[in-house]
């Protein structure tokens, strides 16, 4: 929590620089009081210091006079009554004005109230050896009772009317000792109530103990010893030498006295304790001071200027969602004070975060984003905070921005920052770029008959991975054994899992659920035939079909949309592909092996490239719309695969050079068609294929299955189709 802020006026500094302490004076009794006053150093009102010097003071009633005897000896009187400060015989809020001006400048002023000794005395009403506000009310409350036909006194009303409500104070007094020369000796006066002897000399006084304002409420023993108080005055009318030596014993038992001052705040009262805000909206509780003749000024303070703030006059606003305390303080007395719960609420806050991302895996170095939606949309603040549960695997800046920084798991939280009960999560994994970090399969289970084989393909991420070498291992080779391609071949009836495990990282691995049966799987399939027959005499060229059901002993499997038969993913005519299948790019183990395939063939002095490989199916759409508007559809479909029928977006064929029969007459032609199976790849739509594969001879377009299969399938002499019993024709 923030330290409270005390609003308060620069006045304020008066409450601690204290009050300015004046000599105590001795009451008396009404008419006949007598003051002696004694200037000594430790009075700390710079203006009324004057040193060494003795003032004496005698009062007749309401006329007190103060007699100062400067350091020459000579004596100017003047005559001052209790309370007038600006000497004008009127007691009223004048005299009060200037007690207050006195007491505000002491706190600038290094404790100079600016009075005179004389008005210092005058000022102290109250007789507390203190200049301050009491004084002041003091005056004040004696101007308001002479208005209304008092005619008490000054000293007797303080005395005798100023006594309600009660305050009450402890106090024990030290005894006070001062040492003098002694020239006469002076009576010893004792009393119990204020006790007041006075010389008949204009001069001389005996002081009492107790102050004039002072009502004495429990049982009090004051002995003013007299031994000690020696008052001397010399025979010369001129000249006055006064020494006082004053010895006090008070008795150590506590003196309770009750005086009352109006302009003290004895409670608050507050029209409102709680209150309840929206953000950006304010409120008051109307505050009232007790007494009704108390002074006013208020201190406002909060305990938390995050959620509201309150102003000189009370008025508190709501800034952000939460619960605070508003105070409101006494300025007159600090220790009265009266609070205010204050709940703000925000309607506009954030409930929700939602994330374009919760997983990211990214490499060491790298950096990712996941996109923030705060919601409502109409939400006050939608600030964030991020934090990263771990900094040393991946930080994230105030903007959501992920750095890899180790290989590891960590996760990354987006906070609102005005709602921090509602965040949301990003799982992050930050890898080595140059080591894989996982594998994908193109199938995670197979279900194959005995003697008939299978491949998942392989892609080892991330593709800056150096080293994407990959180990088979079977759990169970009697039942299916596996290749280093990954073929997978069943043997006995039975289930088992088939691994693939990176080389060089072998923590990485992913799985094949094998399931061998006995029987072979026998599905229905259609297929045509397609028989053309051309007259020699003209072009007419008639095109018969005929269907018959067959039976296969082929395994025909789809997964997610695409067919595989006995494991090989099959595309063409009968068998398409959904618009988003598979990852849009060439698999990595064809282009792995067509790069040997064209390292081999340079090695001859041959340049095989790849002209046409992964294409989507909206590239497909694109080149097959383009041939229909210029051949039409029915040539078009001889030549040209419709979307989703290419065999270019499995990423699995490659299309070389030329891509046109200019290719025919090369020696690249040639070498290819020959040697393509060694590397896993077979002519696709070869010559006199045409009816069965439903396109014209391509002898650019290879097509990837694996060493194993393609050599198969070239040594067969058969085309894709016919070697797996299947046709290729638009439904
Ligand atoms: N030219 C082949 C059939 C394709 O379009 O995929
Ligand atoms: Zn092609």
């Amino acid at each position: 929590m923030r330290a409270k802020r005390l609003i308060a006026s620069v006045l304020s500094c008066a409450l601690c620089a204290g009050v300015m302490p004046v000599l105590p004076v001795c009451g008396a009794e009404s008419g006949t009081a007598a003051v002696t006053v004694g200037v000594n150093s430790n009075i700390t009102d710079a203006s009324n210091n004057v040193g060494a010097a003795a003032v004496t003071t005698t009062t007749a009633k309401a006329a007190p006079a103060v007699t100062t005897t400067a350091a020459t000896g000579s004596i100017s009187v003047v005559t001052i009554r209790l309370g007038d400060i600006n000497s004008d015989n009127k007691i009223d809020a004048v005299d009060a004005s200037a007690i207050l001006a006195a007491y505000a400048k002491m706190a600038s002023n290094n404790g100079a109230s600016g009075f005179t000794p004389a008005q210092t005395v005058a000022a102290d009403v109250n007789m507390d050896s203190k200049l301050d506000a009491l004084d002041a009310s003091c005056v004040l409350a004696y101007y308001a009772y002479t208005a209304t036909q008092g005619t008490s006194s000054i000293e007797d009303f303080i005395a005798n009317k100023m006594n309600k409500p009660p305050v009450t104070t402890t106090t024990t007094k030290p005894p006070v000792t001062t040492t003098t020369t002694t020239k006469a000796p002076v009576p010893t006066t004792t009393t119990t109530q204020a006790p007041v002897t006075t010389t008949a000399a204009p001069v001389s006084t005996t002081t009492a103990s107790v102050p004039a304002s002072s009502t004495t409420t429990a049982p009090v023993t004051t002995t003013t010893t007299s031994a000690p108080v020696t008052t001397t005055t010399t025979s010369e009318p001129t000249t006055t030498t006064t020494t006082t030596l004053l010895t006090t014993t008070t008795t150590t038992q506590p003196v309770s006295t009750t005086t009352t001052d109006p302009y003290k705040v004895s409670s608050i009262k507050l029209s409102k304790t709680e209150i309840e805000l929206n953000v950006g909206n304010g409120d008051l509780s109307y505050v009232t001071m007790l007494p009704a003749t108390a002074d006013k000024r208020e201190i406002w303070s909060c305990s938390d200027e995050n959620v509201a703030v309150v102003d000189n006059e009370g008025w508190i606003v709501g800034k952000s969602e939460g619960q605070c305390t508003v105070t409101v303080t006494s300025f007159n007395n600090p220790e009265v004070k009266a609070e205010i719960k204050v709940t703000v609420k925000d309607p506009h806050k954030v409930s929700s975060i939602r994330l374009t991302k919760t997983d990211i895996r990214l490499p060491i170095g790298g950096g990712d984003i996941s996109y923030v939606t705060m919601l409502p949309a109409d939400a006050s603040n939608k600030a964030e905070i991020w934090v990263s549960s771990d900094n040393t695997v991946a930080t994230v800046s105030d903007e959501g921005w992920i750095s890899g920084i180790k290989e590891g798991t960590c996760v990354v939280t987006v906070y609102s920052k005005a709602n921090p009960s509602v965040s949301a999560n990003i799982n992050v994994t930050v890898t080595d770029p140059s080591k894989v970090s996982e594998i994908k399969l193109s199938k995670y289970e197979m279900d194959l008959v005995i003697g008939t084989h299978d491949i998942s393909y392989v892609t080892m991420l991330p593709m800056t991975a150096t080293n994407i070498d990959e180990v088979w291992t079977s759990s169970n080779p009697a039942i299916a054994s596996v290749d280093s391609w990954g073929n997978v071949y069943a043997l006995s009836e039975g289930s088992c899992t088939v691994s693939v495990i990176s080389k060089a990282n072998p923590a990485v691995k992913a799985d094949i659920k094998v399931t061998v049966r006995s029987k072979p799987v026998v599905t229905s399939a259609t297929t045509t035939t397609t028989t053309t027959t051309t007259t020699s005499t003209n072009t007419t060229t008639t095109t018969t079909t005929t269907t018959a059901p067959v039976t296969s002993t082929h395994l025909i499997q789809n997964i997610n949309g695409a067919t595989f038969v006995d494991g090989i993913l099959v595309v063409n005519k009968t068998y398409g592909l959904p618009a988003d299948y598979g990852t849009p790019s060439l698999n990595a183990n064809a282009l792995a092996q067509f790069n040997k395939l064209t390292q081999e063939a340079a090695k001859l002095g041959l340049s095989i490239k790849c002209s046409s490989g992964y294409r989507s199916y909206s590239d497909q759409e694109r080149i097959y719309n383009n041939y229909v508007a210029i051949d039409g559809i029915v040539k078009t479909d001889t030549y040209s695969a419709r979307p989703g029928h290419s065999e270019h977006q499995t990423g699995l064929a490659i299309d070389v050079n030329s891509i046109d029969y200019s290719f025919l007459d090369t020696p690249e032609c040639e070498w290819l068609a020959k040697n393509a199976h060694k590397f896993g790849f077979i002519i696709r739509y070869p010559k006199g294929k045409e009816a069965v594969t439903g396109y014209s001879y391509e002898p650019w377009h290879i097509r990837f299955l694996g060493v194993d299969t393609a050599t198969a399938v070239y040594n067969s002499g058969l085309c894709l189709e016919e070697y797996l019993g299947i046709t290729s024709a638009y439904k």
